[in-house]
């Protein structure tokens, strides 16, 4: 029904959602799913969790929007708890991933423009990366396939590097590189794993150059990979975040956080967004924080990631190849000539919502708070899909 109905930018599924409950989905017959997707690592405390759902009414109430004339009180307060709990000293709000890392292409060039002129322009990113379906954030993407020839022509100064080869960071970085900017794990290109030390090396090489080091965390950002933010744990340092996707639960909301150089760089004027900021954004996005910094809450997260994993991996199913992820962004690669997308089809007629990525992978990244419960009920599910594949 809805597919014939909004622009089929998506190849959707027709399937018509109306609501859902905790990590469990309904659509218009009434049937049911189990989440394993979130609406692509996006509903982190997953359906009508309450909190979530009175925090929004209440502000709902008082004030929507104020625009950013003005600041708000919801506005400051979040932004005071997110520097708080990650360390960092400033924060721009956009409303999406691909404002994010749009915000973090622009502040680099101004870092470059400022810290070499006209010639320290260039951004790499990693081979096989996703960064967003804007102009910039799509030529930024690492991945051919992204590049039609009509989207044509793209946007100048970016480059690439293959992650985890340490001979590519001995001459990529010179004096016409104005950052690096690495994506935690691939999300879309196929839930892949960075090896923390070249990450730490790679950082290291470009800073060298003197370049900044920018993290798109869009996807793996506030707790999905089980802590705060994946660079964290791959210890690079980055001195600019992107976030998205997870941060307010569903609301739209994406931005960048920035430290250290990256701080001096934006003034006034140089940045900006209608809806950014949004004081409903900003009052969903501490809810989750709070949520995310509840004890073992993160994790619970790691744990049931590894659960998952280990569950799978005992199966031994021939349709199913290497197995990757972190808490709970996981992906399953599928041995070809099966493919990933009948897999996830299969699954979503049995009732297990998943989604695919790059390398023929099945990717799995359900809401963070998901209950065992309906981790056994979805993997029942798989299980079941797997054997009849
Ligand atoms: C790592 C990463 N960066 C950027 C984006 C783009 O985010 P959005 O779709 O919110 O613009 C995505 C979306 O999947 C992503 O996974």
């Amino acid at each position: 029904m809805g597919s014939k109905t909004v622009v089929n930018n998506y190849g959707s599924f027709d399937v018509t959602f109306t609501h859902g409950q905790g990590s469990t989905c309904y659509d218009v017959n009434g049937k049911k799913y189990i989440d394993f997707l979130a609406g692509i690592a996006v509903n982190a405390l997953g359906h009508n969790y309450e909190p979530l759902v009175k925090a929004i009414q209440d502000q709902a109430a008082k004030q929507i929007h104020i625009c950013n004339y003005f600041v708000s009180d919801v506005g400051v307060e979040f932004a005071q708890e997110l520097l708080k709990a990650t360390g960092f000293e400033g924060v721009y709000f956009g409303n999406s991933g691909g404002e994010g890392n749009e915000a973090a292409i622009k502040l680099a060039r101004k870092y470059g423009y400022l810290n070499g002129g006209e010639k320290r322009r260039v951004i790499y990113t990693l081979e096989s990366s996703f960064h967003g379906r804007t102009m910039a954030t799509l030529t930024a993407t690492g991945q051919e396939k992204f590049h039609p020839a009509c989207f044509a022509p793209y946007v100048e100064g970016f480059k690439t590097i293959k992650p985890n080869d340490w001979e590519a960071i001995k001459t990529a970085f010179d004096d016409t590189t104005a950052a690096l900017l690495i994506e935690c794990v691939q999300g879309e290109g196929g839930v892949n794993l960075i090896d923390p030390e070249w990450a730490k090396a790679a950082a290291k090489a470009a800073r060298d150059a003197g370049a900044i080091v920018m993290a798109d965390e869009v996807q793996t950002g506030f707790g999905r990979t089980g802590v705060l933010l994946a660079s964290d744990e791959l210890g690079f340092e980055p001195d600019v975040v992107s976030f998205a996707k997870g941060v307010a639960g569903g609301v739209p909301m994406g931005g960048i956080l920035f430290r250290g150089k990256a701080n001096e760089v934006f003034k006034a004027g140089d940045h900006q967004s209608t809806f950014a900021g949004n004081p409903l954004a900003c009052a969903a996005g501490l809810v989750v924080l709070k949520e995310l910094q509840k004890p073992s809450f993160l994790d619970s997260v790691k744990e049931k990631g590894e659960y998952i994993r280990k569950e799978i991996a005992s199966w031994k199913c021939e349709s199913l190849g290497e197995i990757r992820g972190k808490g709970l962004m996981i992906g399953v690669d599928v041995v070809d000539p099966k493919s990933a997308l009948e897999l996830e089809k299969k699954l979503l007629e049995n009732g297990l919502l998943t989604s695919t990525a790059g390398r023929n992978t099945l990717r799995m990244v359900p809401p963070l708070n998901i209950s065992y419960e309906e981790i056994d009920e979805g993997l029942k599910i798989l299980k079941k899909t797997l054997e009849n594949f």
